[in-house]
């Protein structure tokens, strides 16, 4: 497939740790509730899987946050939920609760009929990507992403959201053999999603470990991380200065930097609870960094908004051989006031340039 030139490539440079003008920002969950306009096409729309699964309408909410904010990257609307809603799971969303799957998998029967879902299943997924890649015109790169294995199982198991993942985490100490079961299915439609995601042009890719970060040492590296290597290991990124890179966030991941470097990605993603500093000396510029602002700083007061985000880029330090993505640590809040972002990107950019 053929798209118009990119004009703006210094997110993807940043990634590959090369030299750039200034530190590249976009957010987690930039296209969302927080901006009128998104709620105006979810609202025409009907719900929220009625704006991802059409094209047209995840298209335009993808590209609003770029109209209002110089943004370095845009990343697909979609959501992570999609690849066990293709597994015939049953996806919905209950206002004010959050997602909910309709056939939860908690037992061996369950588990049993779990497979990789056919991926025309998510054709509407890749015409989003080809649509938004023409209608972005080059103006910056697209990210496509997906869950972790774990993250996705954490939802097809416990159903919905939790606050202490007690059925999955007696899945995983009693019925581990289950637990991988589910994980290798995951990890191979996981694969071919993101695969589907490159092919319809995607130009960056993330994997969001959303709750890595609630399991305990050696269990995570077991039940998330060796998931993620394979989902990664699977992947046509191609080659050479072209090849598209990766990027692996696991929240609460902070402890394990060392073993996420070594997932096959290009950049980490990290939390406000860690320091750019020291992770950057513990990984010696191997990858790219990614964060780490707290969303929360965004409620701040317009200086308070510019002394986090050069907190930020200081304790990044000067770039040198490594590569800085700014973002948040996390999604941005539903209730951030949409000026707050305009304030953080003008900071990020010309603080970020002065540095050089
Ligand atoms: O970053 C972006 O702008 C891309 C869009 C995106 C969404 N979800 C849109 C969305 C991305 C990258 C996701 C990923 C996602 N979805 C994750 C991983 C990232 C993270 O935040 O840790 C997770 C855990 C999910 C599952 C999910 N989807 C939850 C828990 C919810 C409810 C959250 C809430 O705030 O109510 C969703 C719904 C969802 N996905 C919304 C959006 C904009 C809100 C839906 C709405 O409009 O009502």
């Amino acid at each position: 497939m053929s798209f118009p030139t990119l004009k703006n490539d210094v997110f993807l440079r940043a990634l590959k740790r090369q030299p750039v003008p200034y530190t590249p920002i976009w957010l987690m969950r930039q296209a969302g509730r927080y901006l009128p306009e998104y709620r105006e096409t979810r609202a025409k729309a009907g719900s929220f899987l009625g704006l991802a699964q059409n094209p047209e309408y995840a298209c335009e909410v993808t590209l609003q946050p770029l109209e209002r904010y110089a943004f370095d990257a845009s990343i697909l609307f979609s959501d992570i939920l999609t690849v066990p809603h293709a597994m015939g799971l049953g996806l919905h969303f209950i206002t004010g609760e959050g997602p909910k799957f309709e056939h939860p998998v908690r037992d061996e029967a369950a588990v049993a009929k779990l497979a990789v879902p056919d991926m025309s299943e998510l054709q509407y997924v890749f015409d989003a990507v080809t649509l938004i890649r023409k209608e972005l015109n080059g103006r910056v790169p697209l990210i496509g992403f997906a869950g972790s294995p774990w993250t996705v199982a954490c939802y097809m198991v416990e159903g919905q959201g939790s606050k202490d993942y007690r059925l999955i985490k007696s899945m995983l100490y009693s019925r581990p053999d289950l637990l991988h079961r589910i994980l290798e299915v995951n990890a191979q439609a996981t694969a071919n999603y993101l695969n589907g995601q490159i092919q319809a042009g995607a130009q960056a890719l993330m994997i969001f470990d959303s709750w890595g970060g609630v399991l305990a040492d050696t269990l995570f590296q077991t039940f998330s991380l060796a998931s993620i290597r394979q989902v990664i290991q699977q992947l046509n990124r191609g080659e050479g200065d072209d090849a598209i890179p990766v990027i692996v966030f696991t929240k609460g991941g902070g402890l394990w930097i060392d073993d996420i470097a070594q997932s096959g990605c290009d950049a980490v993603g990290l939390d406000w609870t860690t320091s750019l500093a020291r992770v950057r000396k513990q990984v010696s510029d191997r990858v790219a960094l990614q964060g780490n602002l707290d969303p929360m700083a965004l409620f701040g007061s317009e200086s308070a908004i510019r002394a986090e985000a050069r907190r930020v880029l200081d304790d990044f330090g000067p770039v040198g051989s490594g590569g800085h993505v700014f973002n948040l640590g996390h999604g941005i809040s539903q209730f951030t006031p949409p000026e707050s972002v305009s304030v953080l990107v003008d900071e990020v950019h010309s603080y970020s340039r002065n540095m050089r």
